[in-house]
């Protein structure tokens, strides 16, 4: 029952969408009418305010990773977690502020996997920044490194109910990337720090 009290407000924190709101604050084009028209971080790179973007990046991670390390001082357990890291990666991707009308949930996903298991959270970024920097496809990245996020788990913890949690985010993670795995695939998708309208 506790969890899913933590689930709810897991929820609600994540869908916050900092990339709407800090573009609002700092007087910037809605996230939404540029670029791959996502309201995320990479998308706010393509707004020239590095900044903002990284801005983003924290407060969309942070959606993730606060609900499990506060939940954390209540149970230890995988399942329980792992439901609470998917509650906020909901709201991300479905914010119950902005119709429903999220981003891909990448940050966020990487700061629940922080909270999890930190050290599966970081090499899990490190990954990312080794796919970015090679490739400097931001959705690149993010596709492999869920995949990896998920098979370093799966070591850590074993099989188990949790899995359901986490490979629903790694599928939806994916769902949300289906127009950039069709560009990545016709090589049209758009490089990291491009401009907007690409
Ligand atoms: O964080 C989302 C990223 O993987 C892709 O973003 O704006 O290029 O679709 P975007």
């Amino acid at each position: 029952m506790t969890a899913l009290i933590w689930s709810i407000a897991a929820y609600l924190l994540g869908s916050i969408s900092f990339a709407i709101v800090l573009s609002k604050l700092f007087g910037m084009d809605d996230p939404r009418s540029y670029g791959s028209n996502n309201p995320g971080a990479t998308n706010m790179l393509r707004s020239g305010r590095k900044t903002v973007a990284l801005l983003t990046l924290l407060g969309d991670a942070a959606k993730g990773l606060l609900p499990v390390v506060l939940a954390r001082q209540m149970t230890d357990l995988p399942f329980a977690l792992s439901m609470i890291a998917c509650a906020a990666f909901l709201g991300h991707l479905y914010p119950i502020f902005f119709k429903f009308q999220g981003g891909k949930g990448v940050a966020t996903f990487l700061g629940a996997m922080l909270g999890l298991i930190p050290a599966v959270g970081g090499l899990t970024l490190v990954v990312w920044l080794i796919v970015a920097v090679t490739t400097r496809y931001s959705s690149l990245s993010s596709l492999i490194s869920s995949v990896f996020a998920f098979g370093l788990l799966v070591l850590y913890w074993g099989k188990g109910a949790w899995i359901l949690w986490v490979a629903l985010m790694v599928a939806l993670l994916f769902w949300r990337h289906r127009s950039n795995i069709a560009k990545l695939l016709n090589g049209t998708e758009s490089q990291l720090f491009a401009k907007k309208g690409i």
